[in-house]
C-alpha cells in the first residue's frame, strides 16, 4: 500500500460548477476582486464570525496585519517554533520581532514567556495555531493582552474551522491571518484571509491591498495583493466542503489514537474544549532520530508530512545577521528537532490510515 503526499481534494461536481462560474467571469470581464470574491468573504465571515477580507496569500495577510499595527510601537512577540513568514512580516513593516519560547514538550505558547518578553514597546503579541491546534491558554493570552493595551494575533493559517470552546480560530484577536494554499485545510489555489475586529481597520484593509487607493488616489502605503475572481470561486466551493473535510480529518486522528501503540511517538494532548482540524496530526520522538523514521516510513511507501517546523523561524539562515539569530529557545529548539507529522489530508483512506498505524507499531515499537 502507498500513503502518498499532502494533496488538495475538490469533488468532481464542484470543478463542474467551478468551471462554468469561471466561465461566467470571463464573459462578464470582471477578473479579480469582483462579485464571485466578495461572495467568498461573505461566507466566510458568516460561518466564523468575522470580518473576512480576500488577499492573494497567507503572507499577504501577514503584511497587511503588520501595516495596520499602531506606528508608535515597534515590537511585535511571535513564538519560536514558527514559519519564516511570519518573522518575515514584522520585519518588511520596519517593526522588531522578538521570539518567545513554547511550554516544555510541545507546541504552545508559554504565557510566562510572553510576559518576560513584554514592554512599554510591544505592538502586537501573535499566536500561531499550529497544525490546526488552538493553545489552550489563548484566552488568557487575550486578557493579557486586553490587560496592557497590546493587540493580539492570530496566525490561523493552519486553522480554519478549528475551535475552542465553541469559538472558531481567527475570531478571537485583534487580528487573524488565513492562508488557502494547495496543502492547506481548504484551498483556493494560492490565496488569505485578513480579519479586523476593528471596522475601520477592516475598512482601510481594502485600500491596503489595492494599491492603497482611496477613490482615485494612493492615500496608504499600500500593495498588490488583490485576490481574483477565479481564485474566489475556488475559495467558495472550498468553504462549503470543511466541515465534511474535518469530520474526515478527525475519524483519521481516531484511527492514529487508537490503533498507534508505539512508545517511540508520543501523541498530541489537548484538552476536551479544543476541537482541532487536525491540519496535522503531530507526534514528539522520544529517543529516535527524525530523519531515521522518515527514511524508514518511505521505504515502507509512506510519506510523512511537513513538520511544523523542523527549524525554529530565529534559526532561519536568511536571518543569520539579525540579532535574534544567536539566541537560544531551548523547548522550541528541541520541539522542532523531535516531532514528526503522520500523514493526513482530505483524500487518506481509512484503510492507509491503519496501514500507518501498523507499520509504526511493527517498526517502532
Ligand atoms: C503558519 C503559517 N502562516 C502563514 C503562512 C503563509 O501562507 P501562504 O503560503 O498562503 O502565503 C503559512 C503557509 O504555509 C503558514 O504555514
Amino acid at each position: 500500500m502507498k500513503v502518498g503526499s499532502t494533496r488538495a481534494k475538490i469533488f468532481k461536481e464542484d470543478s463542474e460548477l467551478i468551471l462554468s462560474e469561471m466561465e461566467k467571469v470571463f464573459e462578464s470581464k470582471i477578473l479579480t476582486q469582483g462579485p464571485f470574491v466578495e461572495r467568498f468573504e461573505k461566507e466566510f465571515s458568516k460561518k466564523f464570525s468575522v470580518t473576512a477580507k480576500a488577499v492573494n496569500s497567507g503572507s499577504s495577510a501577514l503584511e497587511i496585519i503588520m501595516n495596520l499595527l499602531p506606528s508608535n510601537k515597534e515590537e511585535v512577540l511571535l513564538p519560536a517554533n514558527t514559519i519564516y513568514l511570519d518573522a518575515a512580516a514584522i520585519l518588511k513593516n520596519s517593526l522588531r520581532p522578538v521570539f518567545y519560547d513554547v511550554g516544555e514538550n510541545d507546541f504552545f505558547p508559554s504565557l510566562e514567556q510572553i510576559k518576560s518578553k513584554v514592554t512599554d514597546n510591544t505592538a502586537a503579541i501573535m499566536v500561531v495555531h499550529l497544525g490546526g491546534f488552538i493553545p489552550e491558554n489563548i484566552f488568557e493570552i487575550k486578557e493579557f493582552c486586553e490587560s496592557k493595551g497590546i493587540a493580539l494575533i492570530e496566525d490561523a493559517a493552519h486553522a480554519a474551522g478549528s475551535k475552542i470552546k465553541d469559538i472558531f480560530a481567527g475570531s478571537i484577536g485583534d487580528f487573524s491571518a488565513f492562508s488557502f494554499f494547495p496543502t492547506k485545510i481548504i484551498t483556493s489555489c494560492e490565496g488569505g484571509i485578513v480579519c479586523c475586529k476593528d471596522e475601520s481597520l477592516s475598512e482601510k484593509v481594502d485600500s491596503l491591498r489595492n494599491q492603497g487607493l482611496v477613490g482615485e488616489k494612493n492615500e496608504n502605503f499600500g500593495y498588490n495583493y488583490r485576490m481574483s475572481e477565479l481564485h474566489g470561486i475556488v475559495g467558495y466551493h472550498q468553504i462549503k466542503r470543511l466541515d465534511e473535510f474535518i469530520a474526515h480529518r478527525q475519524s483519521i486522528a481516531k484511527i492514529y489514537d487508537a490503533e498507534i501503540k508505539s512508545s517511540t511517538l508520543t501523541k498530541m494532548e489537548f484538552s476536551s474544549d479544543c476541537f482541532p482540524n487536525f491540519y496535522k496530526y503531530p507526534c514528539t520522538l522520544n529517543g529516535a532520530n527524525r530523519m531515521q523514521v522518515k527514511e524508514k516510513m518511505k521505504e515502507l511507501d509512506i510519506v510523512l508530512t511537513g513538520e511544523v517546523y523542523s527549524v525554529p523561524c530565529y534559526k532561519q539562515p536568511v536571518f543569520k545577521d539579525q540579532e535574534f539569530y544567536n539566541e537560544t529557545h531551548g523547548n522550541a529548539d528541541w520541539i522542532c528537532a523531535n516531532h514528526i507529522c503522520l500523514p493526513m489530508d482530505n483524500n487518506i483512506e481509512v484503510e492507509q490510515a491503519k496501514y500507518v498505524a501498523e507499520k509504526i507499531n511493527e517498526v517502532f515499537p
